[in-house]
């Protein structure tokens, strides 16, 4: 598949480590059948260490899906993504990760103070696999290291077929706001697709995103956190104007725990009710008592006392 069909939906899920986990992209592929869904982040080094790891894991439906890498060594990205080629319609690049741990290895967002290095990955990357390569970056280191633009063009010089770029600079990490108008710059300067990513948070967002950052689509992170419906809903208004309101408190139970037997399923039961803790406040709120419920939630590690409190919080609430 070339990269027009891969993002012709308009909408992406952008990778999220620890959350955008195999469970999750099936929940979001259930509502939206063409939006590109991303993988958490692979390192490249464990990648190396250990192959069949879950996070590789797909269903057949899953596409169009790219693979995230992370890493910095040319040659080791190269081999990483040749393997992961086997699952993946698109190999992205993480060059946005703000995390001191990954930074500190000249990994994720410390690739844009070294677009040299950067660029030797793409061309290397790009030569030992046969689907398209895209990569996702920031505006910039900090605020006084605004490359965007540039560094853009070079990532399209190297081979780059993609981009997905987060308004925000490496330094304001998830703080302030993301800067959708200064993504219309990357888009008039380069000629591979664009899609801008940051703060998209429903279908208001999404169009004033679009409109202001003039990009070919919007990659959607945190917005789905408690909404698997999200990113259908931007598609089905970008795509044919129909618009569908957010789910109710009553069918965000019914998706939490839909969320929590499916993390069950692929980790197990004690494995699977930790894992789900994280997403609570996302699927229990905005209602009275929400937040003495999820206090109850976390502290459960009997899936019957779990169900049975989600259940009695949708009876509760019944309209
Ligand atoms: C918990 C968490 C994990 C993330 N992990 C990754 C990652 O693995 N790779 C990546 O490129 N970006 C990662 N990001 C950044 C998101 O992809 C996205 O760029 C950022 O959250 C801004 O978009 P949003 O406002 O729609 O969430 C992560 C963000 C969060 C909140």
């Amino acid at each position: 598949m070339q990269v027009k069909d891969l993002i012709s939906s308009r909408v992406s899920l952008a990778p999220m480590a620890g959350i955008t986990d195999y469970v999750l992209r099936s929940l979001i592929r259930e509502h939206s059948k063409s939006c590109l869904l991303t993988t958490e982040m692979i390192s490249s080094e464990a990648l190396t260490q250990v192959k069949n790891t879950d996070i590789v894991k797909r269903d057949e439906n899953h596409s169009p899906i790219s693979y995230q890498l992370s890493g910095h060594k040319p040659k080791m990205m190269a081999d990483s993504a040749e393997y992961l080629q086997r699952f993946a319609d698109m190999i992205d690049i993480n060059m946005g990760c703000p995390v001191n741990k990954v930074v500190k290895g000249t990994d994720g967002a410390a690739l844009m103070r070294n677009p040299d290095l950067a660029q030797e990955i793409v061309r290397t990357v790009k030569s030992q696999i046969s689907i398209p390569l895209s990569v996702k970056f920031r505006l910039g280191y900090t605020m006084d290291e605004l490359n965007y633009v540039e560094y853009g063009q070079k990532m399209q010089e190297a081979g780059a077929d993609f981009i997905t770029i987060h308004g925000r600079t490496r330094s304001q990490m998830y703080g302030g706001k993301a800067d959708w108008k200064r993504i219309a710059e990357l888009k008039r300067n380069v000629d591979i697709p664009v899609f801008a990513n940051g703060d998209v948070v429903s279908i208001e967002t999404a169009v004033q995103c679009l409109e202001e950052s003039q990009a070919d689509g919007v990659a959607v992170g945190r917005g789905v956190l408690g909404d698997v419906t999200l990113i259908s809903r931007i598609e089905k208004y970008l795509n044919k104007g129909e618009y569908l309101p957010p789910p109710t408190l009553e069918q965000k139970i019914l998706d939490m725990k839909k969320h929590l037997m499916r993390e069950i399923e692929f980790r197990g039961e004690d494995v699977g009710i930790k894992f789900v803790r994280k997403f609570y406040p996302y699927y229990v709120n905005g209602f009275q008592g929400a937040s003495r419920c999820r206090g109850e939630l976390v502290m459960l590690d009997n899936l019957k006392d779990i169900i049975s409190l989600l259940d009695s919080i949708m009876l509760a609430n019944k309209a």
